[in-house]
């Protein structure tokens, strides 16, 4: 993880959705296959369906033909509405999402944050965005191999270190190291996960405390 931004950083700006913002390393339909294996091969899943329709948002930037963009431009509005009211699940096409990410049951999901990497797993009544109006750029970015727990909240301009555990119900407002797992209300680390073969120190510990001198 690069250095964390602090809340009081100004936030760079957002993807203004012009690019095709899927993954670059599969197509359109190897995305899907994907999207569907990672939902257990669920096709009625919600969460597959809501990918299913943001990687068509994103995709259809990449097709150079004005009016076939806007038919599919009028295809993705209607069903990025139907998917809100059908599933109770908001993720826009300009947020970046990485490959195999599961959103795992439904309902009360706002998943509006800078980006979401490879392997992450959303659970249900989520809210990723903004902390406040005073800056409408500043959204969380959630690394690979995170872990978002039933009812967690992730405001504004932090970053979700790679592999990290949100607790249920959770609050999160500031940025979150590698590994952590978080809970409370302000979050706070209970733990350090070691991912297999890792070294990593404890960063959750408390310090030892200081023998006394003689
Ligand atoms: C955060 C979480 C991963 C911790 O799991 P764990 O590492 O096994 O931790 P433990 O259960 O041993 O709990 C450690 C301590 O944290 C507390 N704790 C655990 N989860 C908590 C939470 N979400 N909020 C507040 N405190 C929590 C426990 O009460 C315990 O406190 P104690 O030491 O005073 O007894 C897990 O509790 C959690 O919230 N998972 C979310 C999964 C989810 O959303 N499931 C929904 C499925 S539909």
């Amino acid at each position: 993880m690069g250095p964390s931004p602090t809340r009081r950083e100004k936030a760079p700006p957002l993807p203004d959705g012009r690019l095709n913002m899927n993954p670059p390393d599969l197509t359109f339909w190897q995305l899907i296959a994907e999207d569907l294996r990672t939902h257990n091969r669920d096709i009625l899943a919600q969460g597959f369906w809501i990918l299913f329709w943001h990687r068509f948002g994103n995709w259809r930037m990449s097709v150079r033909f004005k009016p076939a963009r806007m038919v599919l431009t009028a295809i993705y509005r209607t069903m990025y509405r139907v998917g809100q009211w059908t599933c109770g699940i908001k993720l826009p096409y300009t947020v970046q999402v990485g490959r195999r990410v599961k959103l795992e049951h439904f309902g009360g999901m706002i998943l509006v944050p800078r980006c979401i990497g490879n392997d992450v797993t959303v659970r249900q009544n989520t809210t990723m965005g903004i902390a406040s109006e005073r800056d409408l750029n500043a959204r969380p970015v959630l690394e690979d191999e995170v872990d978002i727990g039933a009812g967690a909240v992730l405001l504004g301009n932090c970053v979700i270190g790679r592999g990290s555990v949100i607790g249920a119900n959770a609050v999160v407002t500031k940025s979150v190291e590698p590994y952590s797992v978080m809970v409370g209300v302000p979050a706070i680390c209970i733990r350090t996960r070691h991912p297999a073969g890792s070294e990593q120190a404890d960063h959750c510990a408390e310090p030892e405390p200081e023998a006394p001198l003689p």
